[in-house]
């Protein structure tokens, strides 16, 4: 059976190779996309969701604008550095236009009410800031037996990126992120940035994919600013592409490997702010030492086969199939 999958996203290049891989995917049954802020702010991140859907064809798919902003704390930076000032590298505007409105709904209604009409599980992809999913929960208890899985890209067990302790889309609600990864209101898995940096495609790959097709090129033409940003981090001429890390998993379980962990979500003030906190002592010690409001285990994904999933993305999203009659690069 094709799995039933909501992507919440801050487009963003990595997601925007997220989207297209469920978007393009037969075993997938993309329900909706609902944007929230992130990279760039909540104008940005949904007409890019809306174009990347456009490239691939998905006429379909409802897209509704969500949260602008986090729970409490105002947002501390956006991550233009990396995906270029409208988020994909400068490039959004040449993707196809969006012939479907967006959703008059806002996304925390769409996604209830995709829920609540779902006639076996959904599985839930927040690969940016978990605002619109813990608000979510919150005002619709009723609906989390209705989510089959919440496959999150996000955090990091080791050192962080947007700051040394956290991961961009935790640090963007530390609160939200709690609420979601501690709720304990469904199932969680988290793709930290552990796993996602080992995912990393190299030129070869992006040469490959940028020769498969029109939509491989579409998506190579968005990337400049992504590439450059991540030949600093990595060290070398690569990409980290996280979201779609995350979406392969969401897509298609035991993808990742995964460890049941608690996670607690640093939510104070300090330099840790944003930080992932999982317990890896073994399950007896954190028996005899726990504490009162001890977070609930979650899957955590700690390993793949990088060469098969590096494999699988390229195959995933070289195909040929576009909008008829669009050419998903404009000319500026
Ligand atoms: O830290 C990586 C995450 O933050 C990815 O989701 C990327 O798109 C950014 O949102
Ligand atoms: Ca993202």
């Amino acid at each position: 059976m094709p799995t039933k999958l909501i992507i919440d996203t801050d487009p963003g290049v990595d997601d925007a190779f997220a989207i297209a891989l469920a978007a393009l995917a037969d075993d997938v049954e993309l329900l909706g996309v609902t944007s929230v802020y992130g990279n760039v702010p909540l104008s940005a991140t949904t007409i890019n969701a809306r174009r990347v859907l456009a490239l691939c064809g998905r006429h379909d798919v409802p897209v509704a604008a969500g949260a602008e902003r986090p729970l409490v704390h105002r947002h501390p930076n956006e991550a233009r550095y990396v995906h270029g000032a409208d988020g994909l590298s400068g490039r959004s505007h040449a993707l196809p236009e969006p012939t479907r409105d967006l959703d008059e709904r806002d996304a925390v209604t769409l996604l209830a009410d995709l829920l609540d009409a779902a006639d076996e599980p959904v599985t839930i992809a927040p690969i940016g800031p978990l605002t619109n999913i813990a608000t979510l929960l919150a005002a619709h208890p009723r609906l989390a037996g209705k989510i089959a899985r919440i496959v999150i890209m996000g955090g990091a067990l080791g050192h962080g990126n947007s700051t040394a302790a956290a991961e961009f889309n935790i640090w963007s609600d530390p609160e939200a992120a709690h609420r979601v990864l501690a709720g304990g209101q469904a199932p969680c898995v988290l793709v930290p940035m552990d796993l996602t940096y080992r995912c990393a495609v190299d030129a070869v790959w992006m040469t490959e994919l940028a020769g498969s097709g029109p939509i491989g090129a579409a998506l190579d033409a968005l990337t400049p600013d992504y590439r450059e940003h991540y030949r600093g981090a990595l060290g070398w001429d690569g990409m980290v592409l996280h979201d779609a890390v995350a979406v392969a998993e969401a897509i298609r379980p035991g993808t990742l490997q995964t460890e049941r962990l608690p996670v607690q979500v640093e939510c104070g003030f300090g330099p840790g702010r944003g930080a992932t906190h999982a317990d890896r002592r073994l399950p007896a010690l954190r028996a005899s030492s726990a504490e009162p409001d001890a977070a609930p285990e979650i899957d955590v994904a700690v390993d793949t086969d990088l060469d098969g999933l590096r494999a699988q993305l390229l195959s995933a999203l070289r195909v040929n199939s576009r909008v008829p009659g669009e050419d998903p690069l404009r000319t500026l």
